[in-house]
């Protein structure tokens, strides 16, 4: 075999360009043929830019693309699948009313059917081999719509490598912050395959989680601001190497500013009793305190996210109650929730935290409207509305052309900053977070930490839910674990005596 040909996927001199916004520049990057190759970098360094471009989506301003030593200049992402090239994308892209095996095979149905007849068996059983292939215990039959967040990303990757079933090529699989919303077993699972596939197959891997990238990954390129400012075989580098070349300095001591941690905090400002939800959570009662982060830890399945959709008047309990400084708050009123000051940045972030069609400002604004107003007129003050916006984008670090970009038009990590400034804008009293630093690069991130703790020191209380260890001990005042939907143990995490994480393991399983 030739050199060339021991390469999948080659990006020689690339750049790209959203009108002045340099998003890409110069970056040169090799796939070899089965391996797994990860993509590394700070939120709208380039990561999903480059995959657009290997995927069809969109065309490079300049440079050239070889799949397989071959120049490609791809008008359509169909022309790319011919190819063997699938993407899992950041934001889902399957159908929640069609059922899991027409999801899988949506658009080559045609290999399906005789006559115009669709044989939704040979479908199903496609699915069911391909799953089988992945070790997914999921029903093919099933809606959608009805699997969690995580499973569908796992239909979504099943998807992706059945493409090699269909096609006589080799799949190149490109796979864009794969793990963000899978849980710690739905990982290994992903893991495991992404091994067993990798002899017929070569991936490539957007992480935002190095301890990711150091399981799976041959070799890595960093991106930063556009270019590539690092590229390793695997054994040849360390974390401390990739984090630097990612944001550009050494990691800083204090990640989780352990030391600004309020040591008391204040009076009780939400007060849970009793709250149950048939099959999701049985009996729940605890306090949350002014200026206190309340972390709460469990597997999926637990009830840790049913508690964060209760509490953002998402889902409504059958019996139980909550009290908001003193005074009872419906259940499955998530206007009131906002009015009485509880803001949320669900688990699902694109389809329930933002507006994607709606510009940075007007997401940021929406829910303050009574703040940004004339004073005296009844309508938006476009001055103020504007200031606000420019003053978060400032802020937090968020990388937008300008306020008025369409939210959809953000990378993942500064729409989910955008979120968190729609809030802060409103001045929540309670924050309600599940999963923050979901999709967040390691620099937004420790931006999210600092906020959280000067919020807590301005009295805020912060509910926080996650599934990353670190980041609960090193936040939290105190956690809550819970299992099969009960609180099973309470841990307190005070500055100077964090528990280490098998401590809250044992809560958890
Ligand atoms: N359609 C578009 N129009 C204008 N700008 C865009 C568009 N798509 C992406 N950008 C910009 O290009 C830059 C790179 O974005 P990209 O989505 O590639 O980042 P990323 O590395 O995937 O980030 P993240 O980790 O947050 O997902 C960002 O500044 C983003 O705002
Ligand atoms: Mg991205």
């Amino acid at each position: 075999m030739s050199n060339s040909e021991q390469i999948a996927l080659e990006l020689d001199r690339v750049s790209k360009s959203y009108g002045p916004l340099v998003a890409l520049r110069d970056a040169s990057i090799r796939l070899k043929r089965h391996s797994v190759l990860g993509l590394v970098g700070e939120n709208g360094a380039g990561k999903s830019t480059i995959i657009s471009i290997v995927n069809g989506t969109r065309a490079p301003s300049a440079g050239t693309l070889k799949v397989n030593g071959t120049v490609a200049q791809f008008s359509s992402p169909a022309e790319a699948a011919r190819l063997g090239i699938a993407t899992v994308f950041q934001e889902q892209g399957l159908v929640p009313n069609l059922k899991v095996y027409e999801n899988i095979l949506l658009g080559r149905e045609k290999q399906f059917s005789r006559l115009g007849v669709l044989n939704s068996d040979g479908m199903a059983a496609f699915a069911t081999l391909v799953f089988d292939e992945l070790g997914l215990q999921i029903d093919p039959r099933c809606r959608t719509g009805d699997l969690s967040f995580g499973q569908r990303q796992l239909v979504e990757i099943a998807k992706a490598f059945s493409l090699g079933h269909l096609y006589p090529v080799e799949p190149i699989v490109l796979l864009d912050e794969p793990t963000s919303a899978l849980s710690d077993q739905e990982t290994e699972i992903l893991f495991a395959s992404i091994r067993r596939w990798k002899e017929k197959a070569s991936i490539l891997f957007v992480s935002h989680h190095l301890s990711d990238v150091f399981e799976v990954c041959d070799d890595v390129v960093a991106l930063k601001d556009g270019s590539v400012s690092g590229q390793w075989r695997i054994e040849d580098t360390d974390a401390d190497r990739i984090h630097e070349a990612i944001v550009g300095r050494p990691k800083l001591a204090g990640y989780y500013k352990e030391a600004e941690q309020r040591l008391v905090p204040g009076a009780p400002v939400l007060v849970a009793e009793g709250i149950t939800v048939a099959g999701e959570l049985d009996d729940i009662s605890f306090t949350l305190h002014e200026g206190e982060i309340l972390g709460v830890a469990g597997v999926l399945g637990s009830g840790k996210t049913s508690l964060a959709a209760v509490l953002s008047g998402t889902k409504v309990p059958s019996s139980g109650s909550i009290r908001l400084h003193g005074e009872p708050l419906s259940f499955g009123n998530q206007a009131q929730a906002v009015a009485r000051g509880i803001g949320t940045v669900p688990a699902e972030r694109n389809s329930s935290g933002a507006i994607g069609v709606h510009s940075v400002e007007w997401n940021m604004a929406l829910p303050s409207l009574h703040k940004l107003r004339h004073d005296k007129a009844p309508v938006l003050s476009a001055a103020r509305s504007a200031s606000m916006a420019q003053g978060w984008i400032e802020r937090l670090g968020i990388r937008t052309p300008d306020r008025h970009v369409q939210i959809r038009n953000l990378s993942g990590g500064n729409a989910q900053k955008v979120v968190f400034a729609k809030w802060m804008e409103r001045g929540v009293r309670v924050f309600v977070l599940d999963d923050p630093g979901r999709g967040l690069d390691v620099g937004a991130k420790e931006e999210i930490y600092a906020l959280l703790r000067e919020l807590a020191a301005q009295g805020v209380a912060i509910l926080l839910v996650s599934d990353n260890l670190p980041e609960l001990i090193g936040l939290s005042n105190r956690i809550l674990t819970f299992r099969s939907g009960r609180i099973t143990s309470e841990i307190a995490t005070p500055p100077a005596a964090k528990p280490d994480e098998a401590t809250v393991v044992r809560g958890m399983v």
